[in-house]
């Protein structure tokens, strides 16, 4: 695997949140693998960070706190990475949340529910973006800074676990476009657009329902988290001229 450089040779410093569910922690695996020192960022799967902090490839990882719905605690890690680090090159903004409830059922959808899928999933990532900007500015990194928003074919389909969680990916979106246009161009800023993807969670879903997602995607199967890992790693070492758009990682799911 190519490495991740920078300009002073350091280690690129590379955050991810949600560093310990099912595609985070690849994500991870695979900065580290390609040269990172990773911050793996966790709200409440402390053990499970430090844990996998401790297992990456190579030197310099951390597991910090990064609830990215408490802009006091996203203080509190930038102040850290800045002492720790100096600097921040790669931000991928992987936490998430979601709960199944179908799409005709509105009262499913309650206010809560609403309100913590869409601070989670949106106020979420704009929160670490503005936390990390300027360590972000001082990336050495050959390239440049690069924040990914991991995101959801959902967001262009309107398929997925509930309308809200849909509506979320497409601020998302929105929102990679126009922090793509600001941040320029010190930072670029890509999402990465998975379609379902065979983590532990959705390997322990009903067969039958599986079965019929991986029929319905033209490439016939679920996407692979090593495969979200590597267009994460792709959006940041090889498209260097690519910010403020979607990258789909979906096997063609919306075509069928
Ligand atoms: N899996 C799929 O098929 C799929 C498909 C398309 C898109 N995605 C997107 O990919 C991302 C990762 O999905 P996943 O399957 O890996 O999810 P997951 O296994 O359920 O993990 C979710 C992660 O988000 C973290 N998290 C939740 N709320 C948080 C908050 N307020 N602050 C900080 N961290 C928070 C959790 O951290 P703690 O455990 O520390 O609480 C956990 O590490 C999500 O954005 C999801 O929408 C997933």
């Amino acid at each position: 695997m190519r490495s991740l450089t920078t300009t002073t040779g350091e280690r690129p410093v590379a955050v991810v949140t949600g560093a310990t569910g099912g595609l985070g922690e690849q994500i991870c695996r695979t900065l580290a693998h390609a040269g990172c020192a990773v911050v793996a960022g966790y709200r409440s799967s402390a053990d499970a960070a430090q844990t996998l902090a401790a297992q990456l490839d190579g030197e310099g990882h951390r597991a910090l706190p990064a609830s990215v719905t408490d802009s006091a605690a996203l203080a509190r890690l930038a102040d850290d990475v800045a002492t720790l680090y100096g600097r921040c090159d790669i931000l991928v903004n992987c936490a998430g949340t979601t709960r199944f409830v179908a799409h005709a059922d509105l009262d499913g959808m309650d206010d809560a529910l609403i309100d913590d899928v869409l601070a989670t999933n949106v106020r979420g990532p704009f929160a670490m973006v503005r936390a990390l900007r300027p360590l972000l500015e001082k990336s050495t990194l050959a390239g440049g800074a690069v924040v990914v928003n991991i995101s959801s074919i959902a967001a262009q389909t309107a398929m997925g676990s509930n309308v809200i969680y849909c509506a979320s990916k497409a601020a998302l979106d929105n929102l990679t476009k126009s922090l793509g246009r600001a941040l320029a161009p010190a930072i670029r800023v890509v999402s990465v657009s998975p379609g379902l993807v065979d983590t532990e969670f959705v390997k322990s879903m009903d067969d039958a329902w599986r079965d019929e997602q991986a029929t319905r995607t033209p490439l016939g199967r679920l996407a692979q988290p090593e495969e979200i890992a590597l267009a994460v790693l792709a959006a940041v070492r090889d498209l260097r001229f690519t910010t403020g758009c979607v990258l789909p990682v979906d096997g063609g799911r919306p075509l069928q």
